[in-house]
């Protein structure tokens, strides 16, 4: 496995470009407020930034839906912007990486605009037409089938029907893609995230995907004819050539309904540089959809990394840590409830010392909180669609909460969704403040993170996984570090291997907690915390 190499080691954090700060109070976040904002950035010891598209969009999936790839939505600023972010981000050290959505654009791209003119118009094939429809359904609701009643077919799209899928089979769909990128390799990204990219390709007879059990028309389904082509391989083999001729670049992939095995397989040298398997995500999703379970326990915890890195390990290949993003509720609110933050320090602990390049999601650092929406105030399509039983994802979209001016510091005007009513208290000015904050242990654990190599490539050793207490070890050949939190409420014990002996306490998330004493460790009510042994 390649070592050393910036994008292992690096802390990436993601920012959704329209809820991160708002230069030009319009109520929507833009390029040169994210410049703005760099040296906290910087202060926190990130990496790289990830944006999420500020191409120009019709917005049917804020952003998502792309009408133009080598631009930037006047709302969000202008190309001019984008190089003095590049510029700015990496005069303090920090790489750009971009979001590319290539699985389909907006229909209102002009290439879909032309497709859609007529059967005979040269860009017909840029997209998938047919006759008759098969039973694919659409991620976001419904036959993934649009009947277009001028040229009479049907055209496809995995997602709102204001996102057509582009035909990655023509070969001139896949130059005009491989173009946009290396329009913006040119312009100084350094990477890229592939929206779903495991779905550029369908099978060419479009079978019916077999049934499965499931809650929605689109789990209802084995996506076994509508994603993960072997045709996906090569395609990958020469993105990976393209990115290889500038230095340093770098791409992850989002593996839609992926598995760790099914991620894995789309890295390596000549493929993708890493792949989300998203692990600590997906199977809370459905189960807090469905309300039935609550998994966020020491030995599930525990299952999934073992299981994950063996994975990844086997195919030779570096993993990613996620446990928020712009499509999932926050994972503090999934994991707990009320304003205390000794979940959200547990959960920020995982994120940054295990194995594997973590990604953090604007305003995971301040926990914030998924905000409560009426359902008049949602805007995200599935949300609309599927309310009350999908809320969508607006609640974890919502405005980064900066201060306790009025709009938490993120815009002068009423920005496109409310703040969370919590911003008063819960912003970056107060707990910049407060040494005990969530801000301030973040900083800390990504400050150990760096000084410490064996929280980088160190191996992952299990120490202790039981109802209330997961620990485990980083090792490598400079040192070992134990990783110890406490998930309830109470003060519990871990009884330690009699070969481990903690020297120095690195970091708490608790105060005034004890030594060990002998092989015993005791910790505080959701204490995490890491020992130099
Ligand atoms: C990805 C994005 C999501 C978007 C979808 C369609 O899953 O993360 O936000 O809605 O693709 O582009």
């Amino acid at each position: 496995m390649e070592n050393n190499i910036w994008w292992r080691n690096a802390v990436i954090y993601q920012i959704y470009p329209r809820s991160f700060a708002d230069s030009n109070a319009d109520g929507l976040g833009d390029l040169p407020g994210i410049t703005g904002r760099l040296d906290y950035l910087a202060d926190l010891g990130i990496d790289a930034i990830w944006l999420s598209p500020f191409y120009p969009t019709p917005d049917k999936d804020f952003g998502y839906d792309i009408s133009d790839y080598c631009n930037v939505d006047p709302r969000f600023g202008t190309l001019a912007d984008f190089d003095t972010l590049v510029a700015e981000s990496h005069r303090r050290g920090i790489r750009v990486i971009l979001d590319m959505v290539m699985n389909h654009t907006s229909d209102q791209h002009p290439w879909f605009m032309e497709s859609r003119a007529n059967r005979d118009n040269p860009k017909r094939d840029w997209y998938i037409w047919r006759d008759t429809p098969n039973n694919w359904e659409a991620c976001f609701g419904g036959r993934a089938w649009e009947y277009d009643p001028s040229s009479g077919q049907y055209y496809l799209h995995l997602f709102t029907r204001e996102q057509p899928d582009v035909n990655w089979r023509n070969p001139e769909v896949r130059k005009a893609q491989l173009e946009a990128f290396r329009f913006w390799l040119e312009r100084g990204a350094d990477g890229f995230r592939l929206d779903v990219f495991n779905a550029y390709f369908k099978h060419p007879d479009f079978p019916d995907n077999p049934p499965r059990f499931g809650l929605r028309g689109f789990d209802r389904q084995k996506h076994i004819y509508d994603m993960d082509q072997p045709e996906m391989i090569p395609l990958l083999n020469e993105l990976r050539t393209l990115l290889d001729s500038y230095p340093d670049r770098y791409a992850v992939g989002e593996t839609y309904l992926g598995s760790a095995q099914k991620a894995a397989s789309y890295c390596g040298a000549d493929k993708l540089h890493a792949a989300f398997s998203f692990d600590f995500t997906s199977a809370d999703v459905s189960v807090l959809m469905s309300g039935l379970l609550y998994s966020w326990k020491p030995r599930w915890i525990m299952q999934k990394v073992q299981e994950r890195d063996r994975i990844f390990d086997a195919a030779g290949v570096w993993p990613t840590t996620v446990m928020s993003n712009h499509d999932l509720p926050r994972a503090v609110s999934r994991y707990s409830r009320g304003e205390e933050d000794g979940m959200a320090k547990i959960i920020m602990t995982i994120l940054l010392t295990l194995r594997g390049t973590p990604f953090l999601y604007q305003g995971e650092e301040i926990a914030m909180r998924e905000t409560p929406l009426e359902h008049s105030e949602i805007v995200d399509p599935p949300g609309r669609k599927y309310w009350p039983i999908y809320k969508g994802r607006d609640g974890c979209r919502t405005p980064m909460q900066w201060d306790d001016s009025p709009h938490a510091g993120f815009s002068s005007v009423t920005p496109w969704l409310h703040v969370h009513p919590n911003y008063r208290q819960r912003n970056v000015a107060a707990q910049q403040a407060d040494p005990a904050s969530m801000l301030n242990f973040t900083k800390a654990l990504i400050a150990l993170r760096k000084s410490h190599p064996a929280l980088q490539d160190g191996d992952f050793l299990p120490v202790a996984a039981t109802r209330h207490i997961l620990a485990y070890l980083r090792r490598n050949e400079t040192g070992a570090i134990l990783i110890a939190m406490n998930f309830s409420r109470r003060p519990r014990t871990l009884t330690l291997p009699a070969t481990l002996h903690p020297r120095e306490r690195l970091l708490t998330s608790a105060q005034g907690t004890l030594p060990p004493s002998g092989q015993a460790l005791p910790l505080a009510p959701r204490e995490a915390c890491l020992w130099l042994c």
